[in-house]
């Protein structure tokens, strides 16, 4: 069940836009098409997106014919196209950084050891990556009673990263921990990341779910059947405002009305240290078709004009923690931010 794997010339994608019903793979032999699969969301999640977009940028090295002083300057096209894919998770502008700065590194050495050193690099944050799941779920799994109703939004699974997931890390490793627990997936309109794609994953493990449209949620913490909320991030402010797909701050709010804990599971990678808070987190705002239409049927007139950010940001103040790599990390975010990325 990978997103993504390099496979010695080319990266192979799973295309999640087919999920459930059809594992179709896409095999992007340049940048240009790996910029196209991230921008169609064939591959998505905050960390899947910046690890495609690192060996995206490794094959528009691998593919440059031309003279060896123009190089640099076709690799700043090829690194702004992959960023200008989608603007909410830092995880790309931060991977991208990481492929730029190698780059830089090694542009005096001879063309195949660059393409190599750059290759390095993007295996390094790949592997970097399903580390990190790894200790997420561990740390995460210290907060997860023995039995517990979790509900989740989106998919922040191993689909939206190399391996593991992040808040599905967490459920996975109370599971496999012997916890008793169940999960409510909220459905995710208009793409449906919980009902296609988080509860694939849930059937495959046999983790106990079930799924609701993302109105039900409020309703169902209202008769106490929530015991935490869990979900991923995008892009985390200095202040600790959390960028996450469009919903979660609905679902923070309901939470905090309710008294339930509301956790975010994200890399260190997700964090932004250069924004102060969530006001300067850029929001995609994606086309009106995605809500006009369900499954290539149209549902709504053509004309109707559709509003359709893909995130929100939910306020720090309404965030119970925040489980890294790291550890989980309290608030004053704001402080404790800092100190868990320095450490
Ligand atoms: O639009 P998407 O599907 O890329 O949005 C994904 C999310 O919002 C996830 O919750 C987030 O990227 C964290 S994935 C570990």
């Amino acid at each position: 069940m990978k997103a993504l794997e390099w496979q010695g010339d080319h990266l192979l994608l799973l295309d999640q836009t087919k999920l459930p019903f059809e594992e179709k793979y896409r095999e992007a032999r340049s940048y240009l098409e790996v910029a196209e699969a991230i921008k169609n969301m064939e591959v998505r999640g905050a960390p899947a997106i910046g690890v495609s977009a690192a060996y995206g940028y490794v094959l528009g090295a691998l593919k440059y014919e031309g003279d060896k002083d123009d190089f640099p300057e076709y690799m700043n096209e090829v690194l702004t196209t992959l960023q200008a894919t989608r603007p909410t998770a830092v995880n790309l502008t931060w991977a991208l950084h990481k492929m730029e700065v190698k780059l830089r590194e090694v542009q005096n050495l001879d063309p195949e050891d660059i393409k190599e050193a750059l290759l390095a690099e993007a295996n390094s944050i790949a592997e970097a990556d399903r580390r990190m799941n790894r200790l997420i779920g561990e740390y995460g799994n210290t907060i997860v009673p023995e039995k517990a109703n979790i509900l989740t939004h989106c998919n922040a699974g191993s689909l939206a990263t190399v391996e593991y997931g992040t808040a599905l890390g967490v459920i996975r490793q109370a599971f496999e921990a012997g916890k008793k627990i169940h999960v409510y997936v909220d459905e995710t309109r208009p793409f449906l990341q919980g009902a296609r794609l988080t509860v694939w994953e849930m059937l495959q493990e046999g983790i106990p779910h079930t799924l609701i449209t993302d109105s039900t949620a409020g309703y169902l913490m209202q008769q106490g059947k929530v015991d935490m909320v869990l979900v991923g991030a995008d892009r985390i402010a200095a202040n600790g405002d959390t960028a996450n797909k469009i919903g979660t701050y609905s679902l923070a709010v309901l939470a905090n009305a309710h008294q339930i804990p509301f956790y975010v599971a994200a890399p260190s990678t997700t964090v932004d240290l250069k924004i102060s808070s969530g006001a300067e987190i850029p929001v995609e705002e994606r086309d009106g078709k995605e809500v006009r239409m369900f499954k290539g049927v149209r549902v709504v007139p053509e004309e109707v004009p559709v509003y359709n950010p893909s995130f929100d940001v939910t306020p720090a103040k309404y965030i119970t923690g925040i489980i890294t790599e790291k550890g989980i990390i309290s608030p004053p975010y704001s402080v404790n931010l800092v100190k868990m990325l320095v450490k």
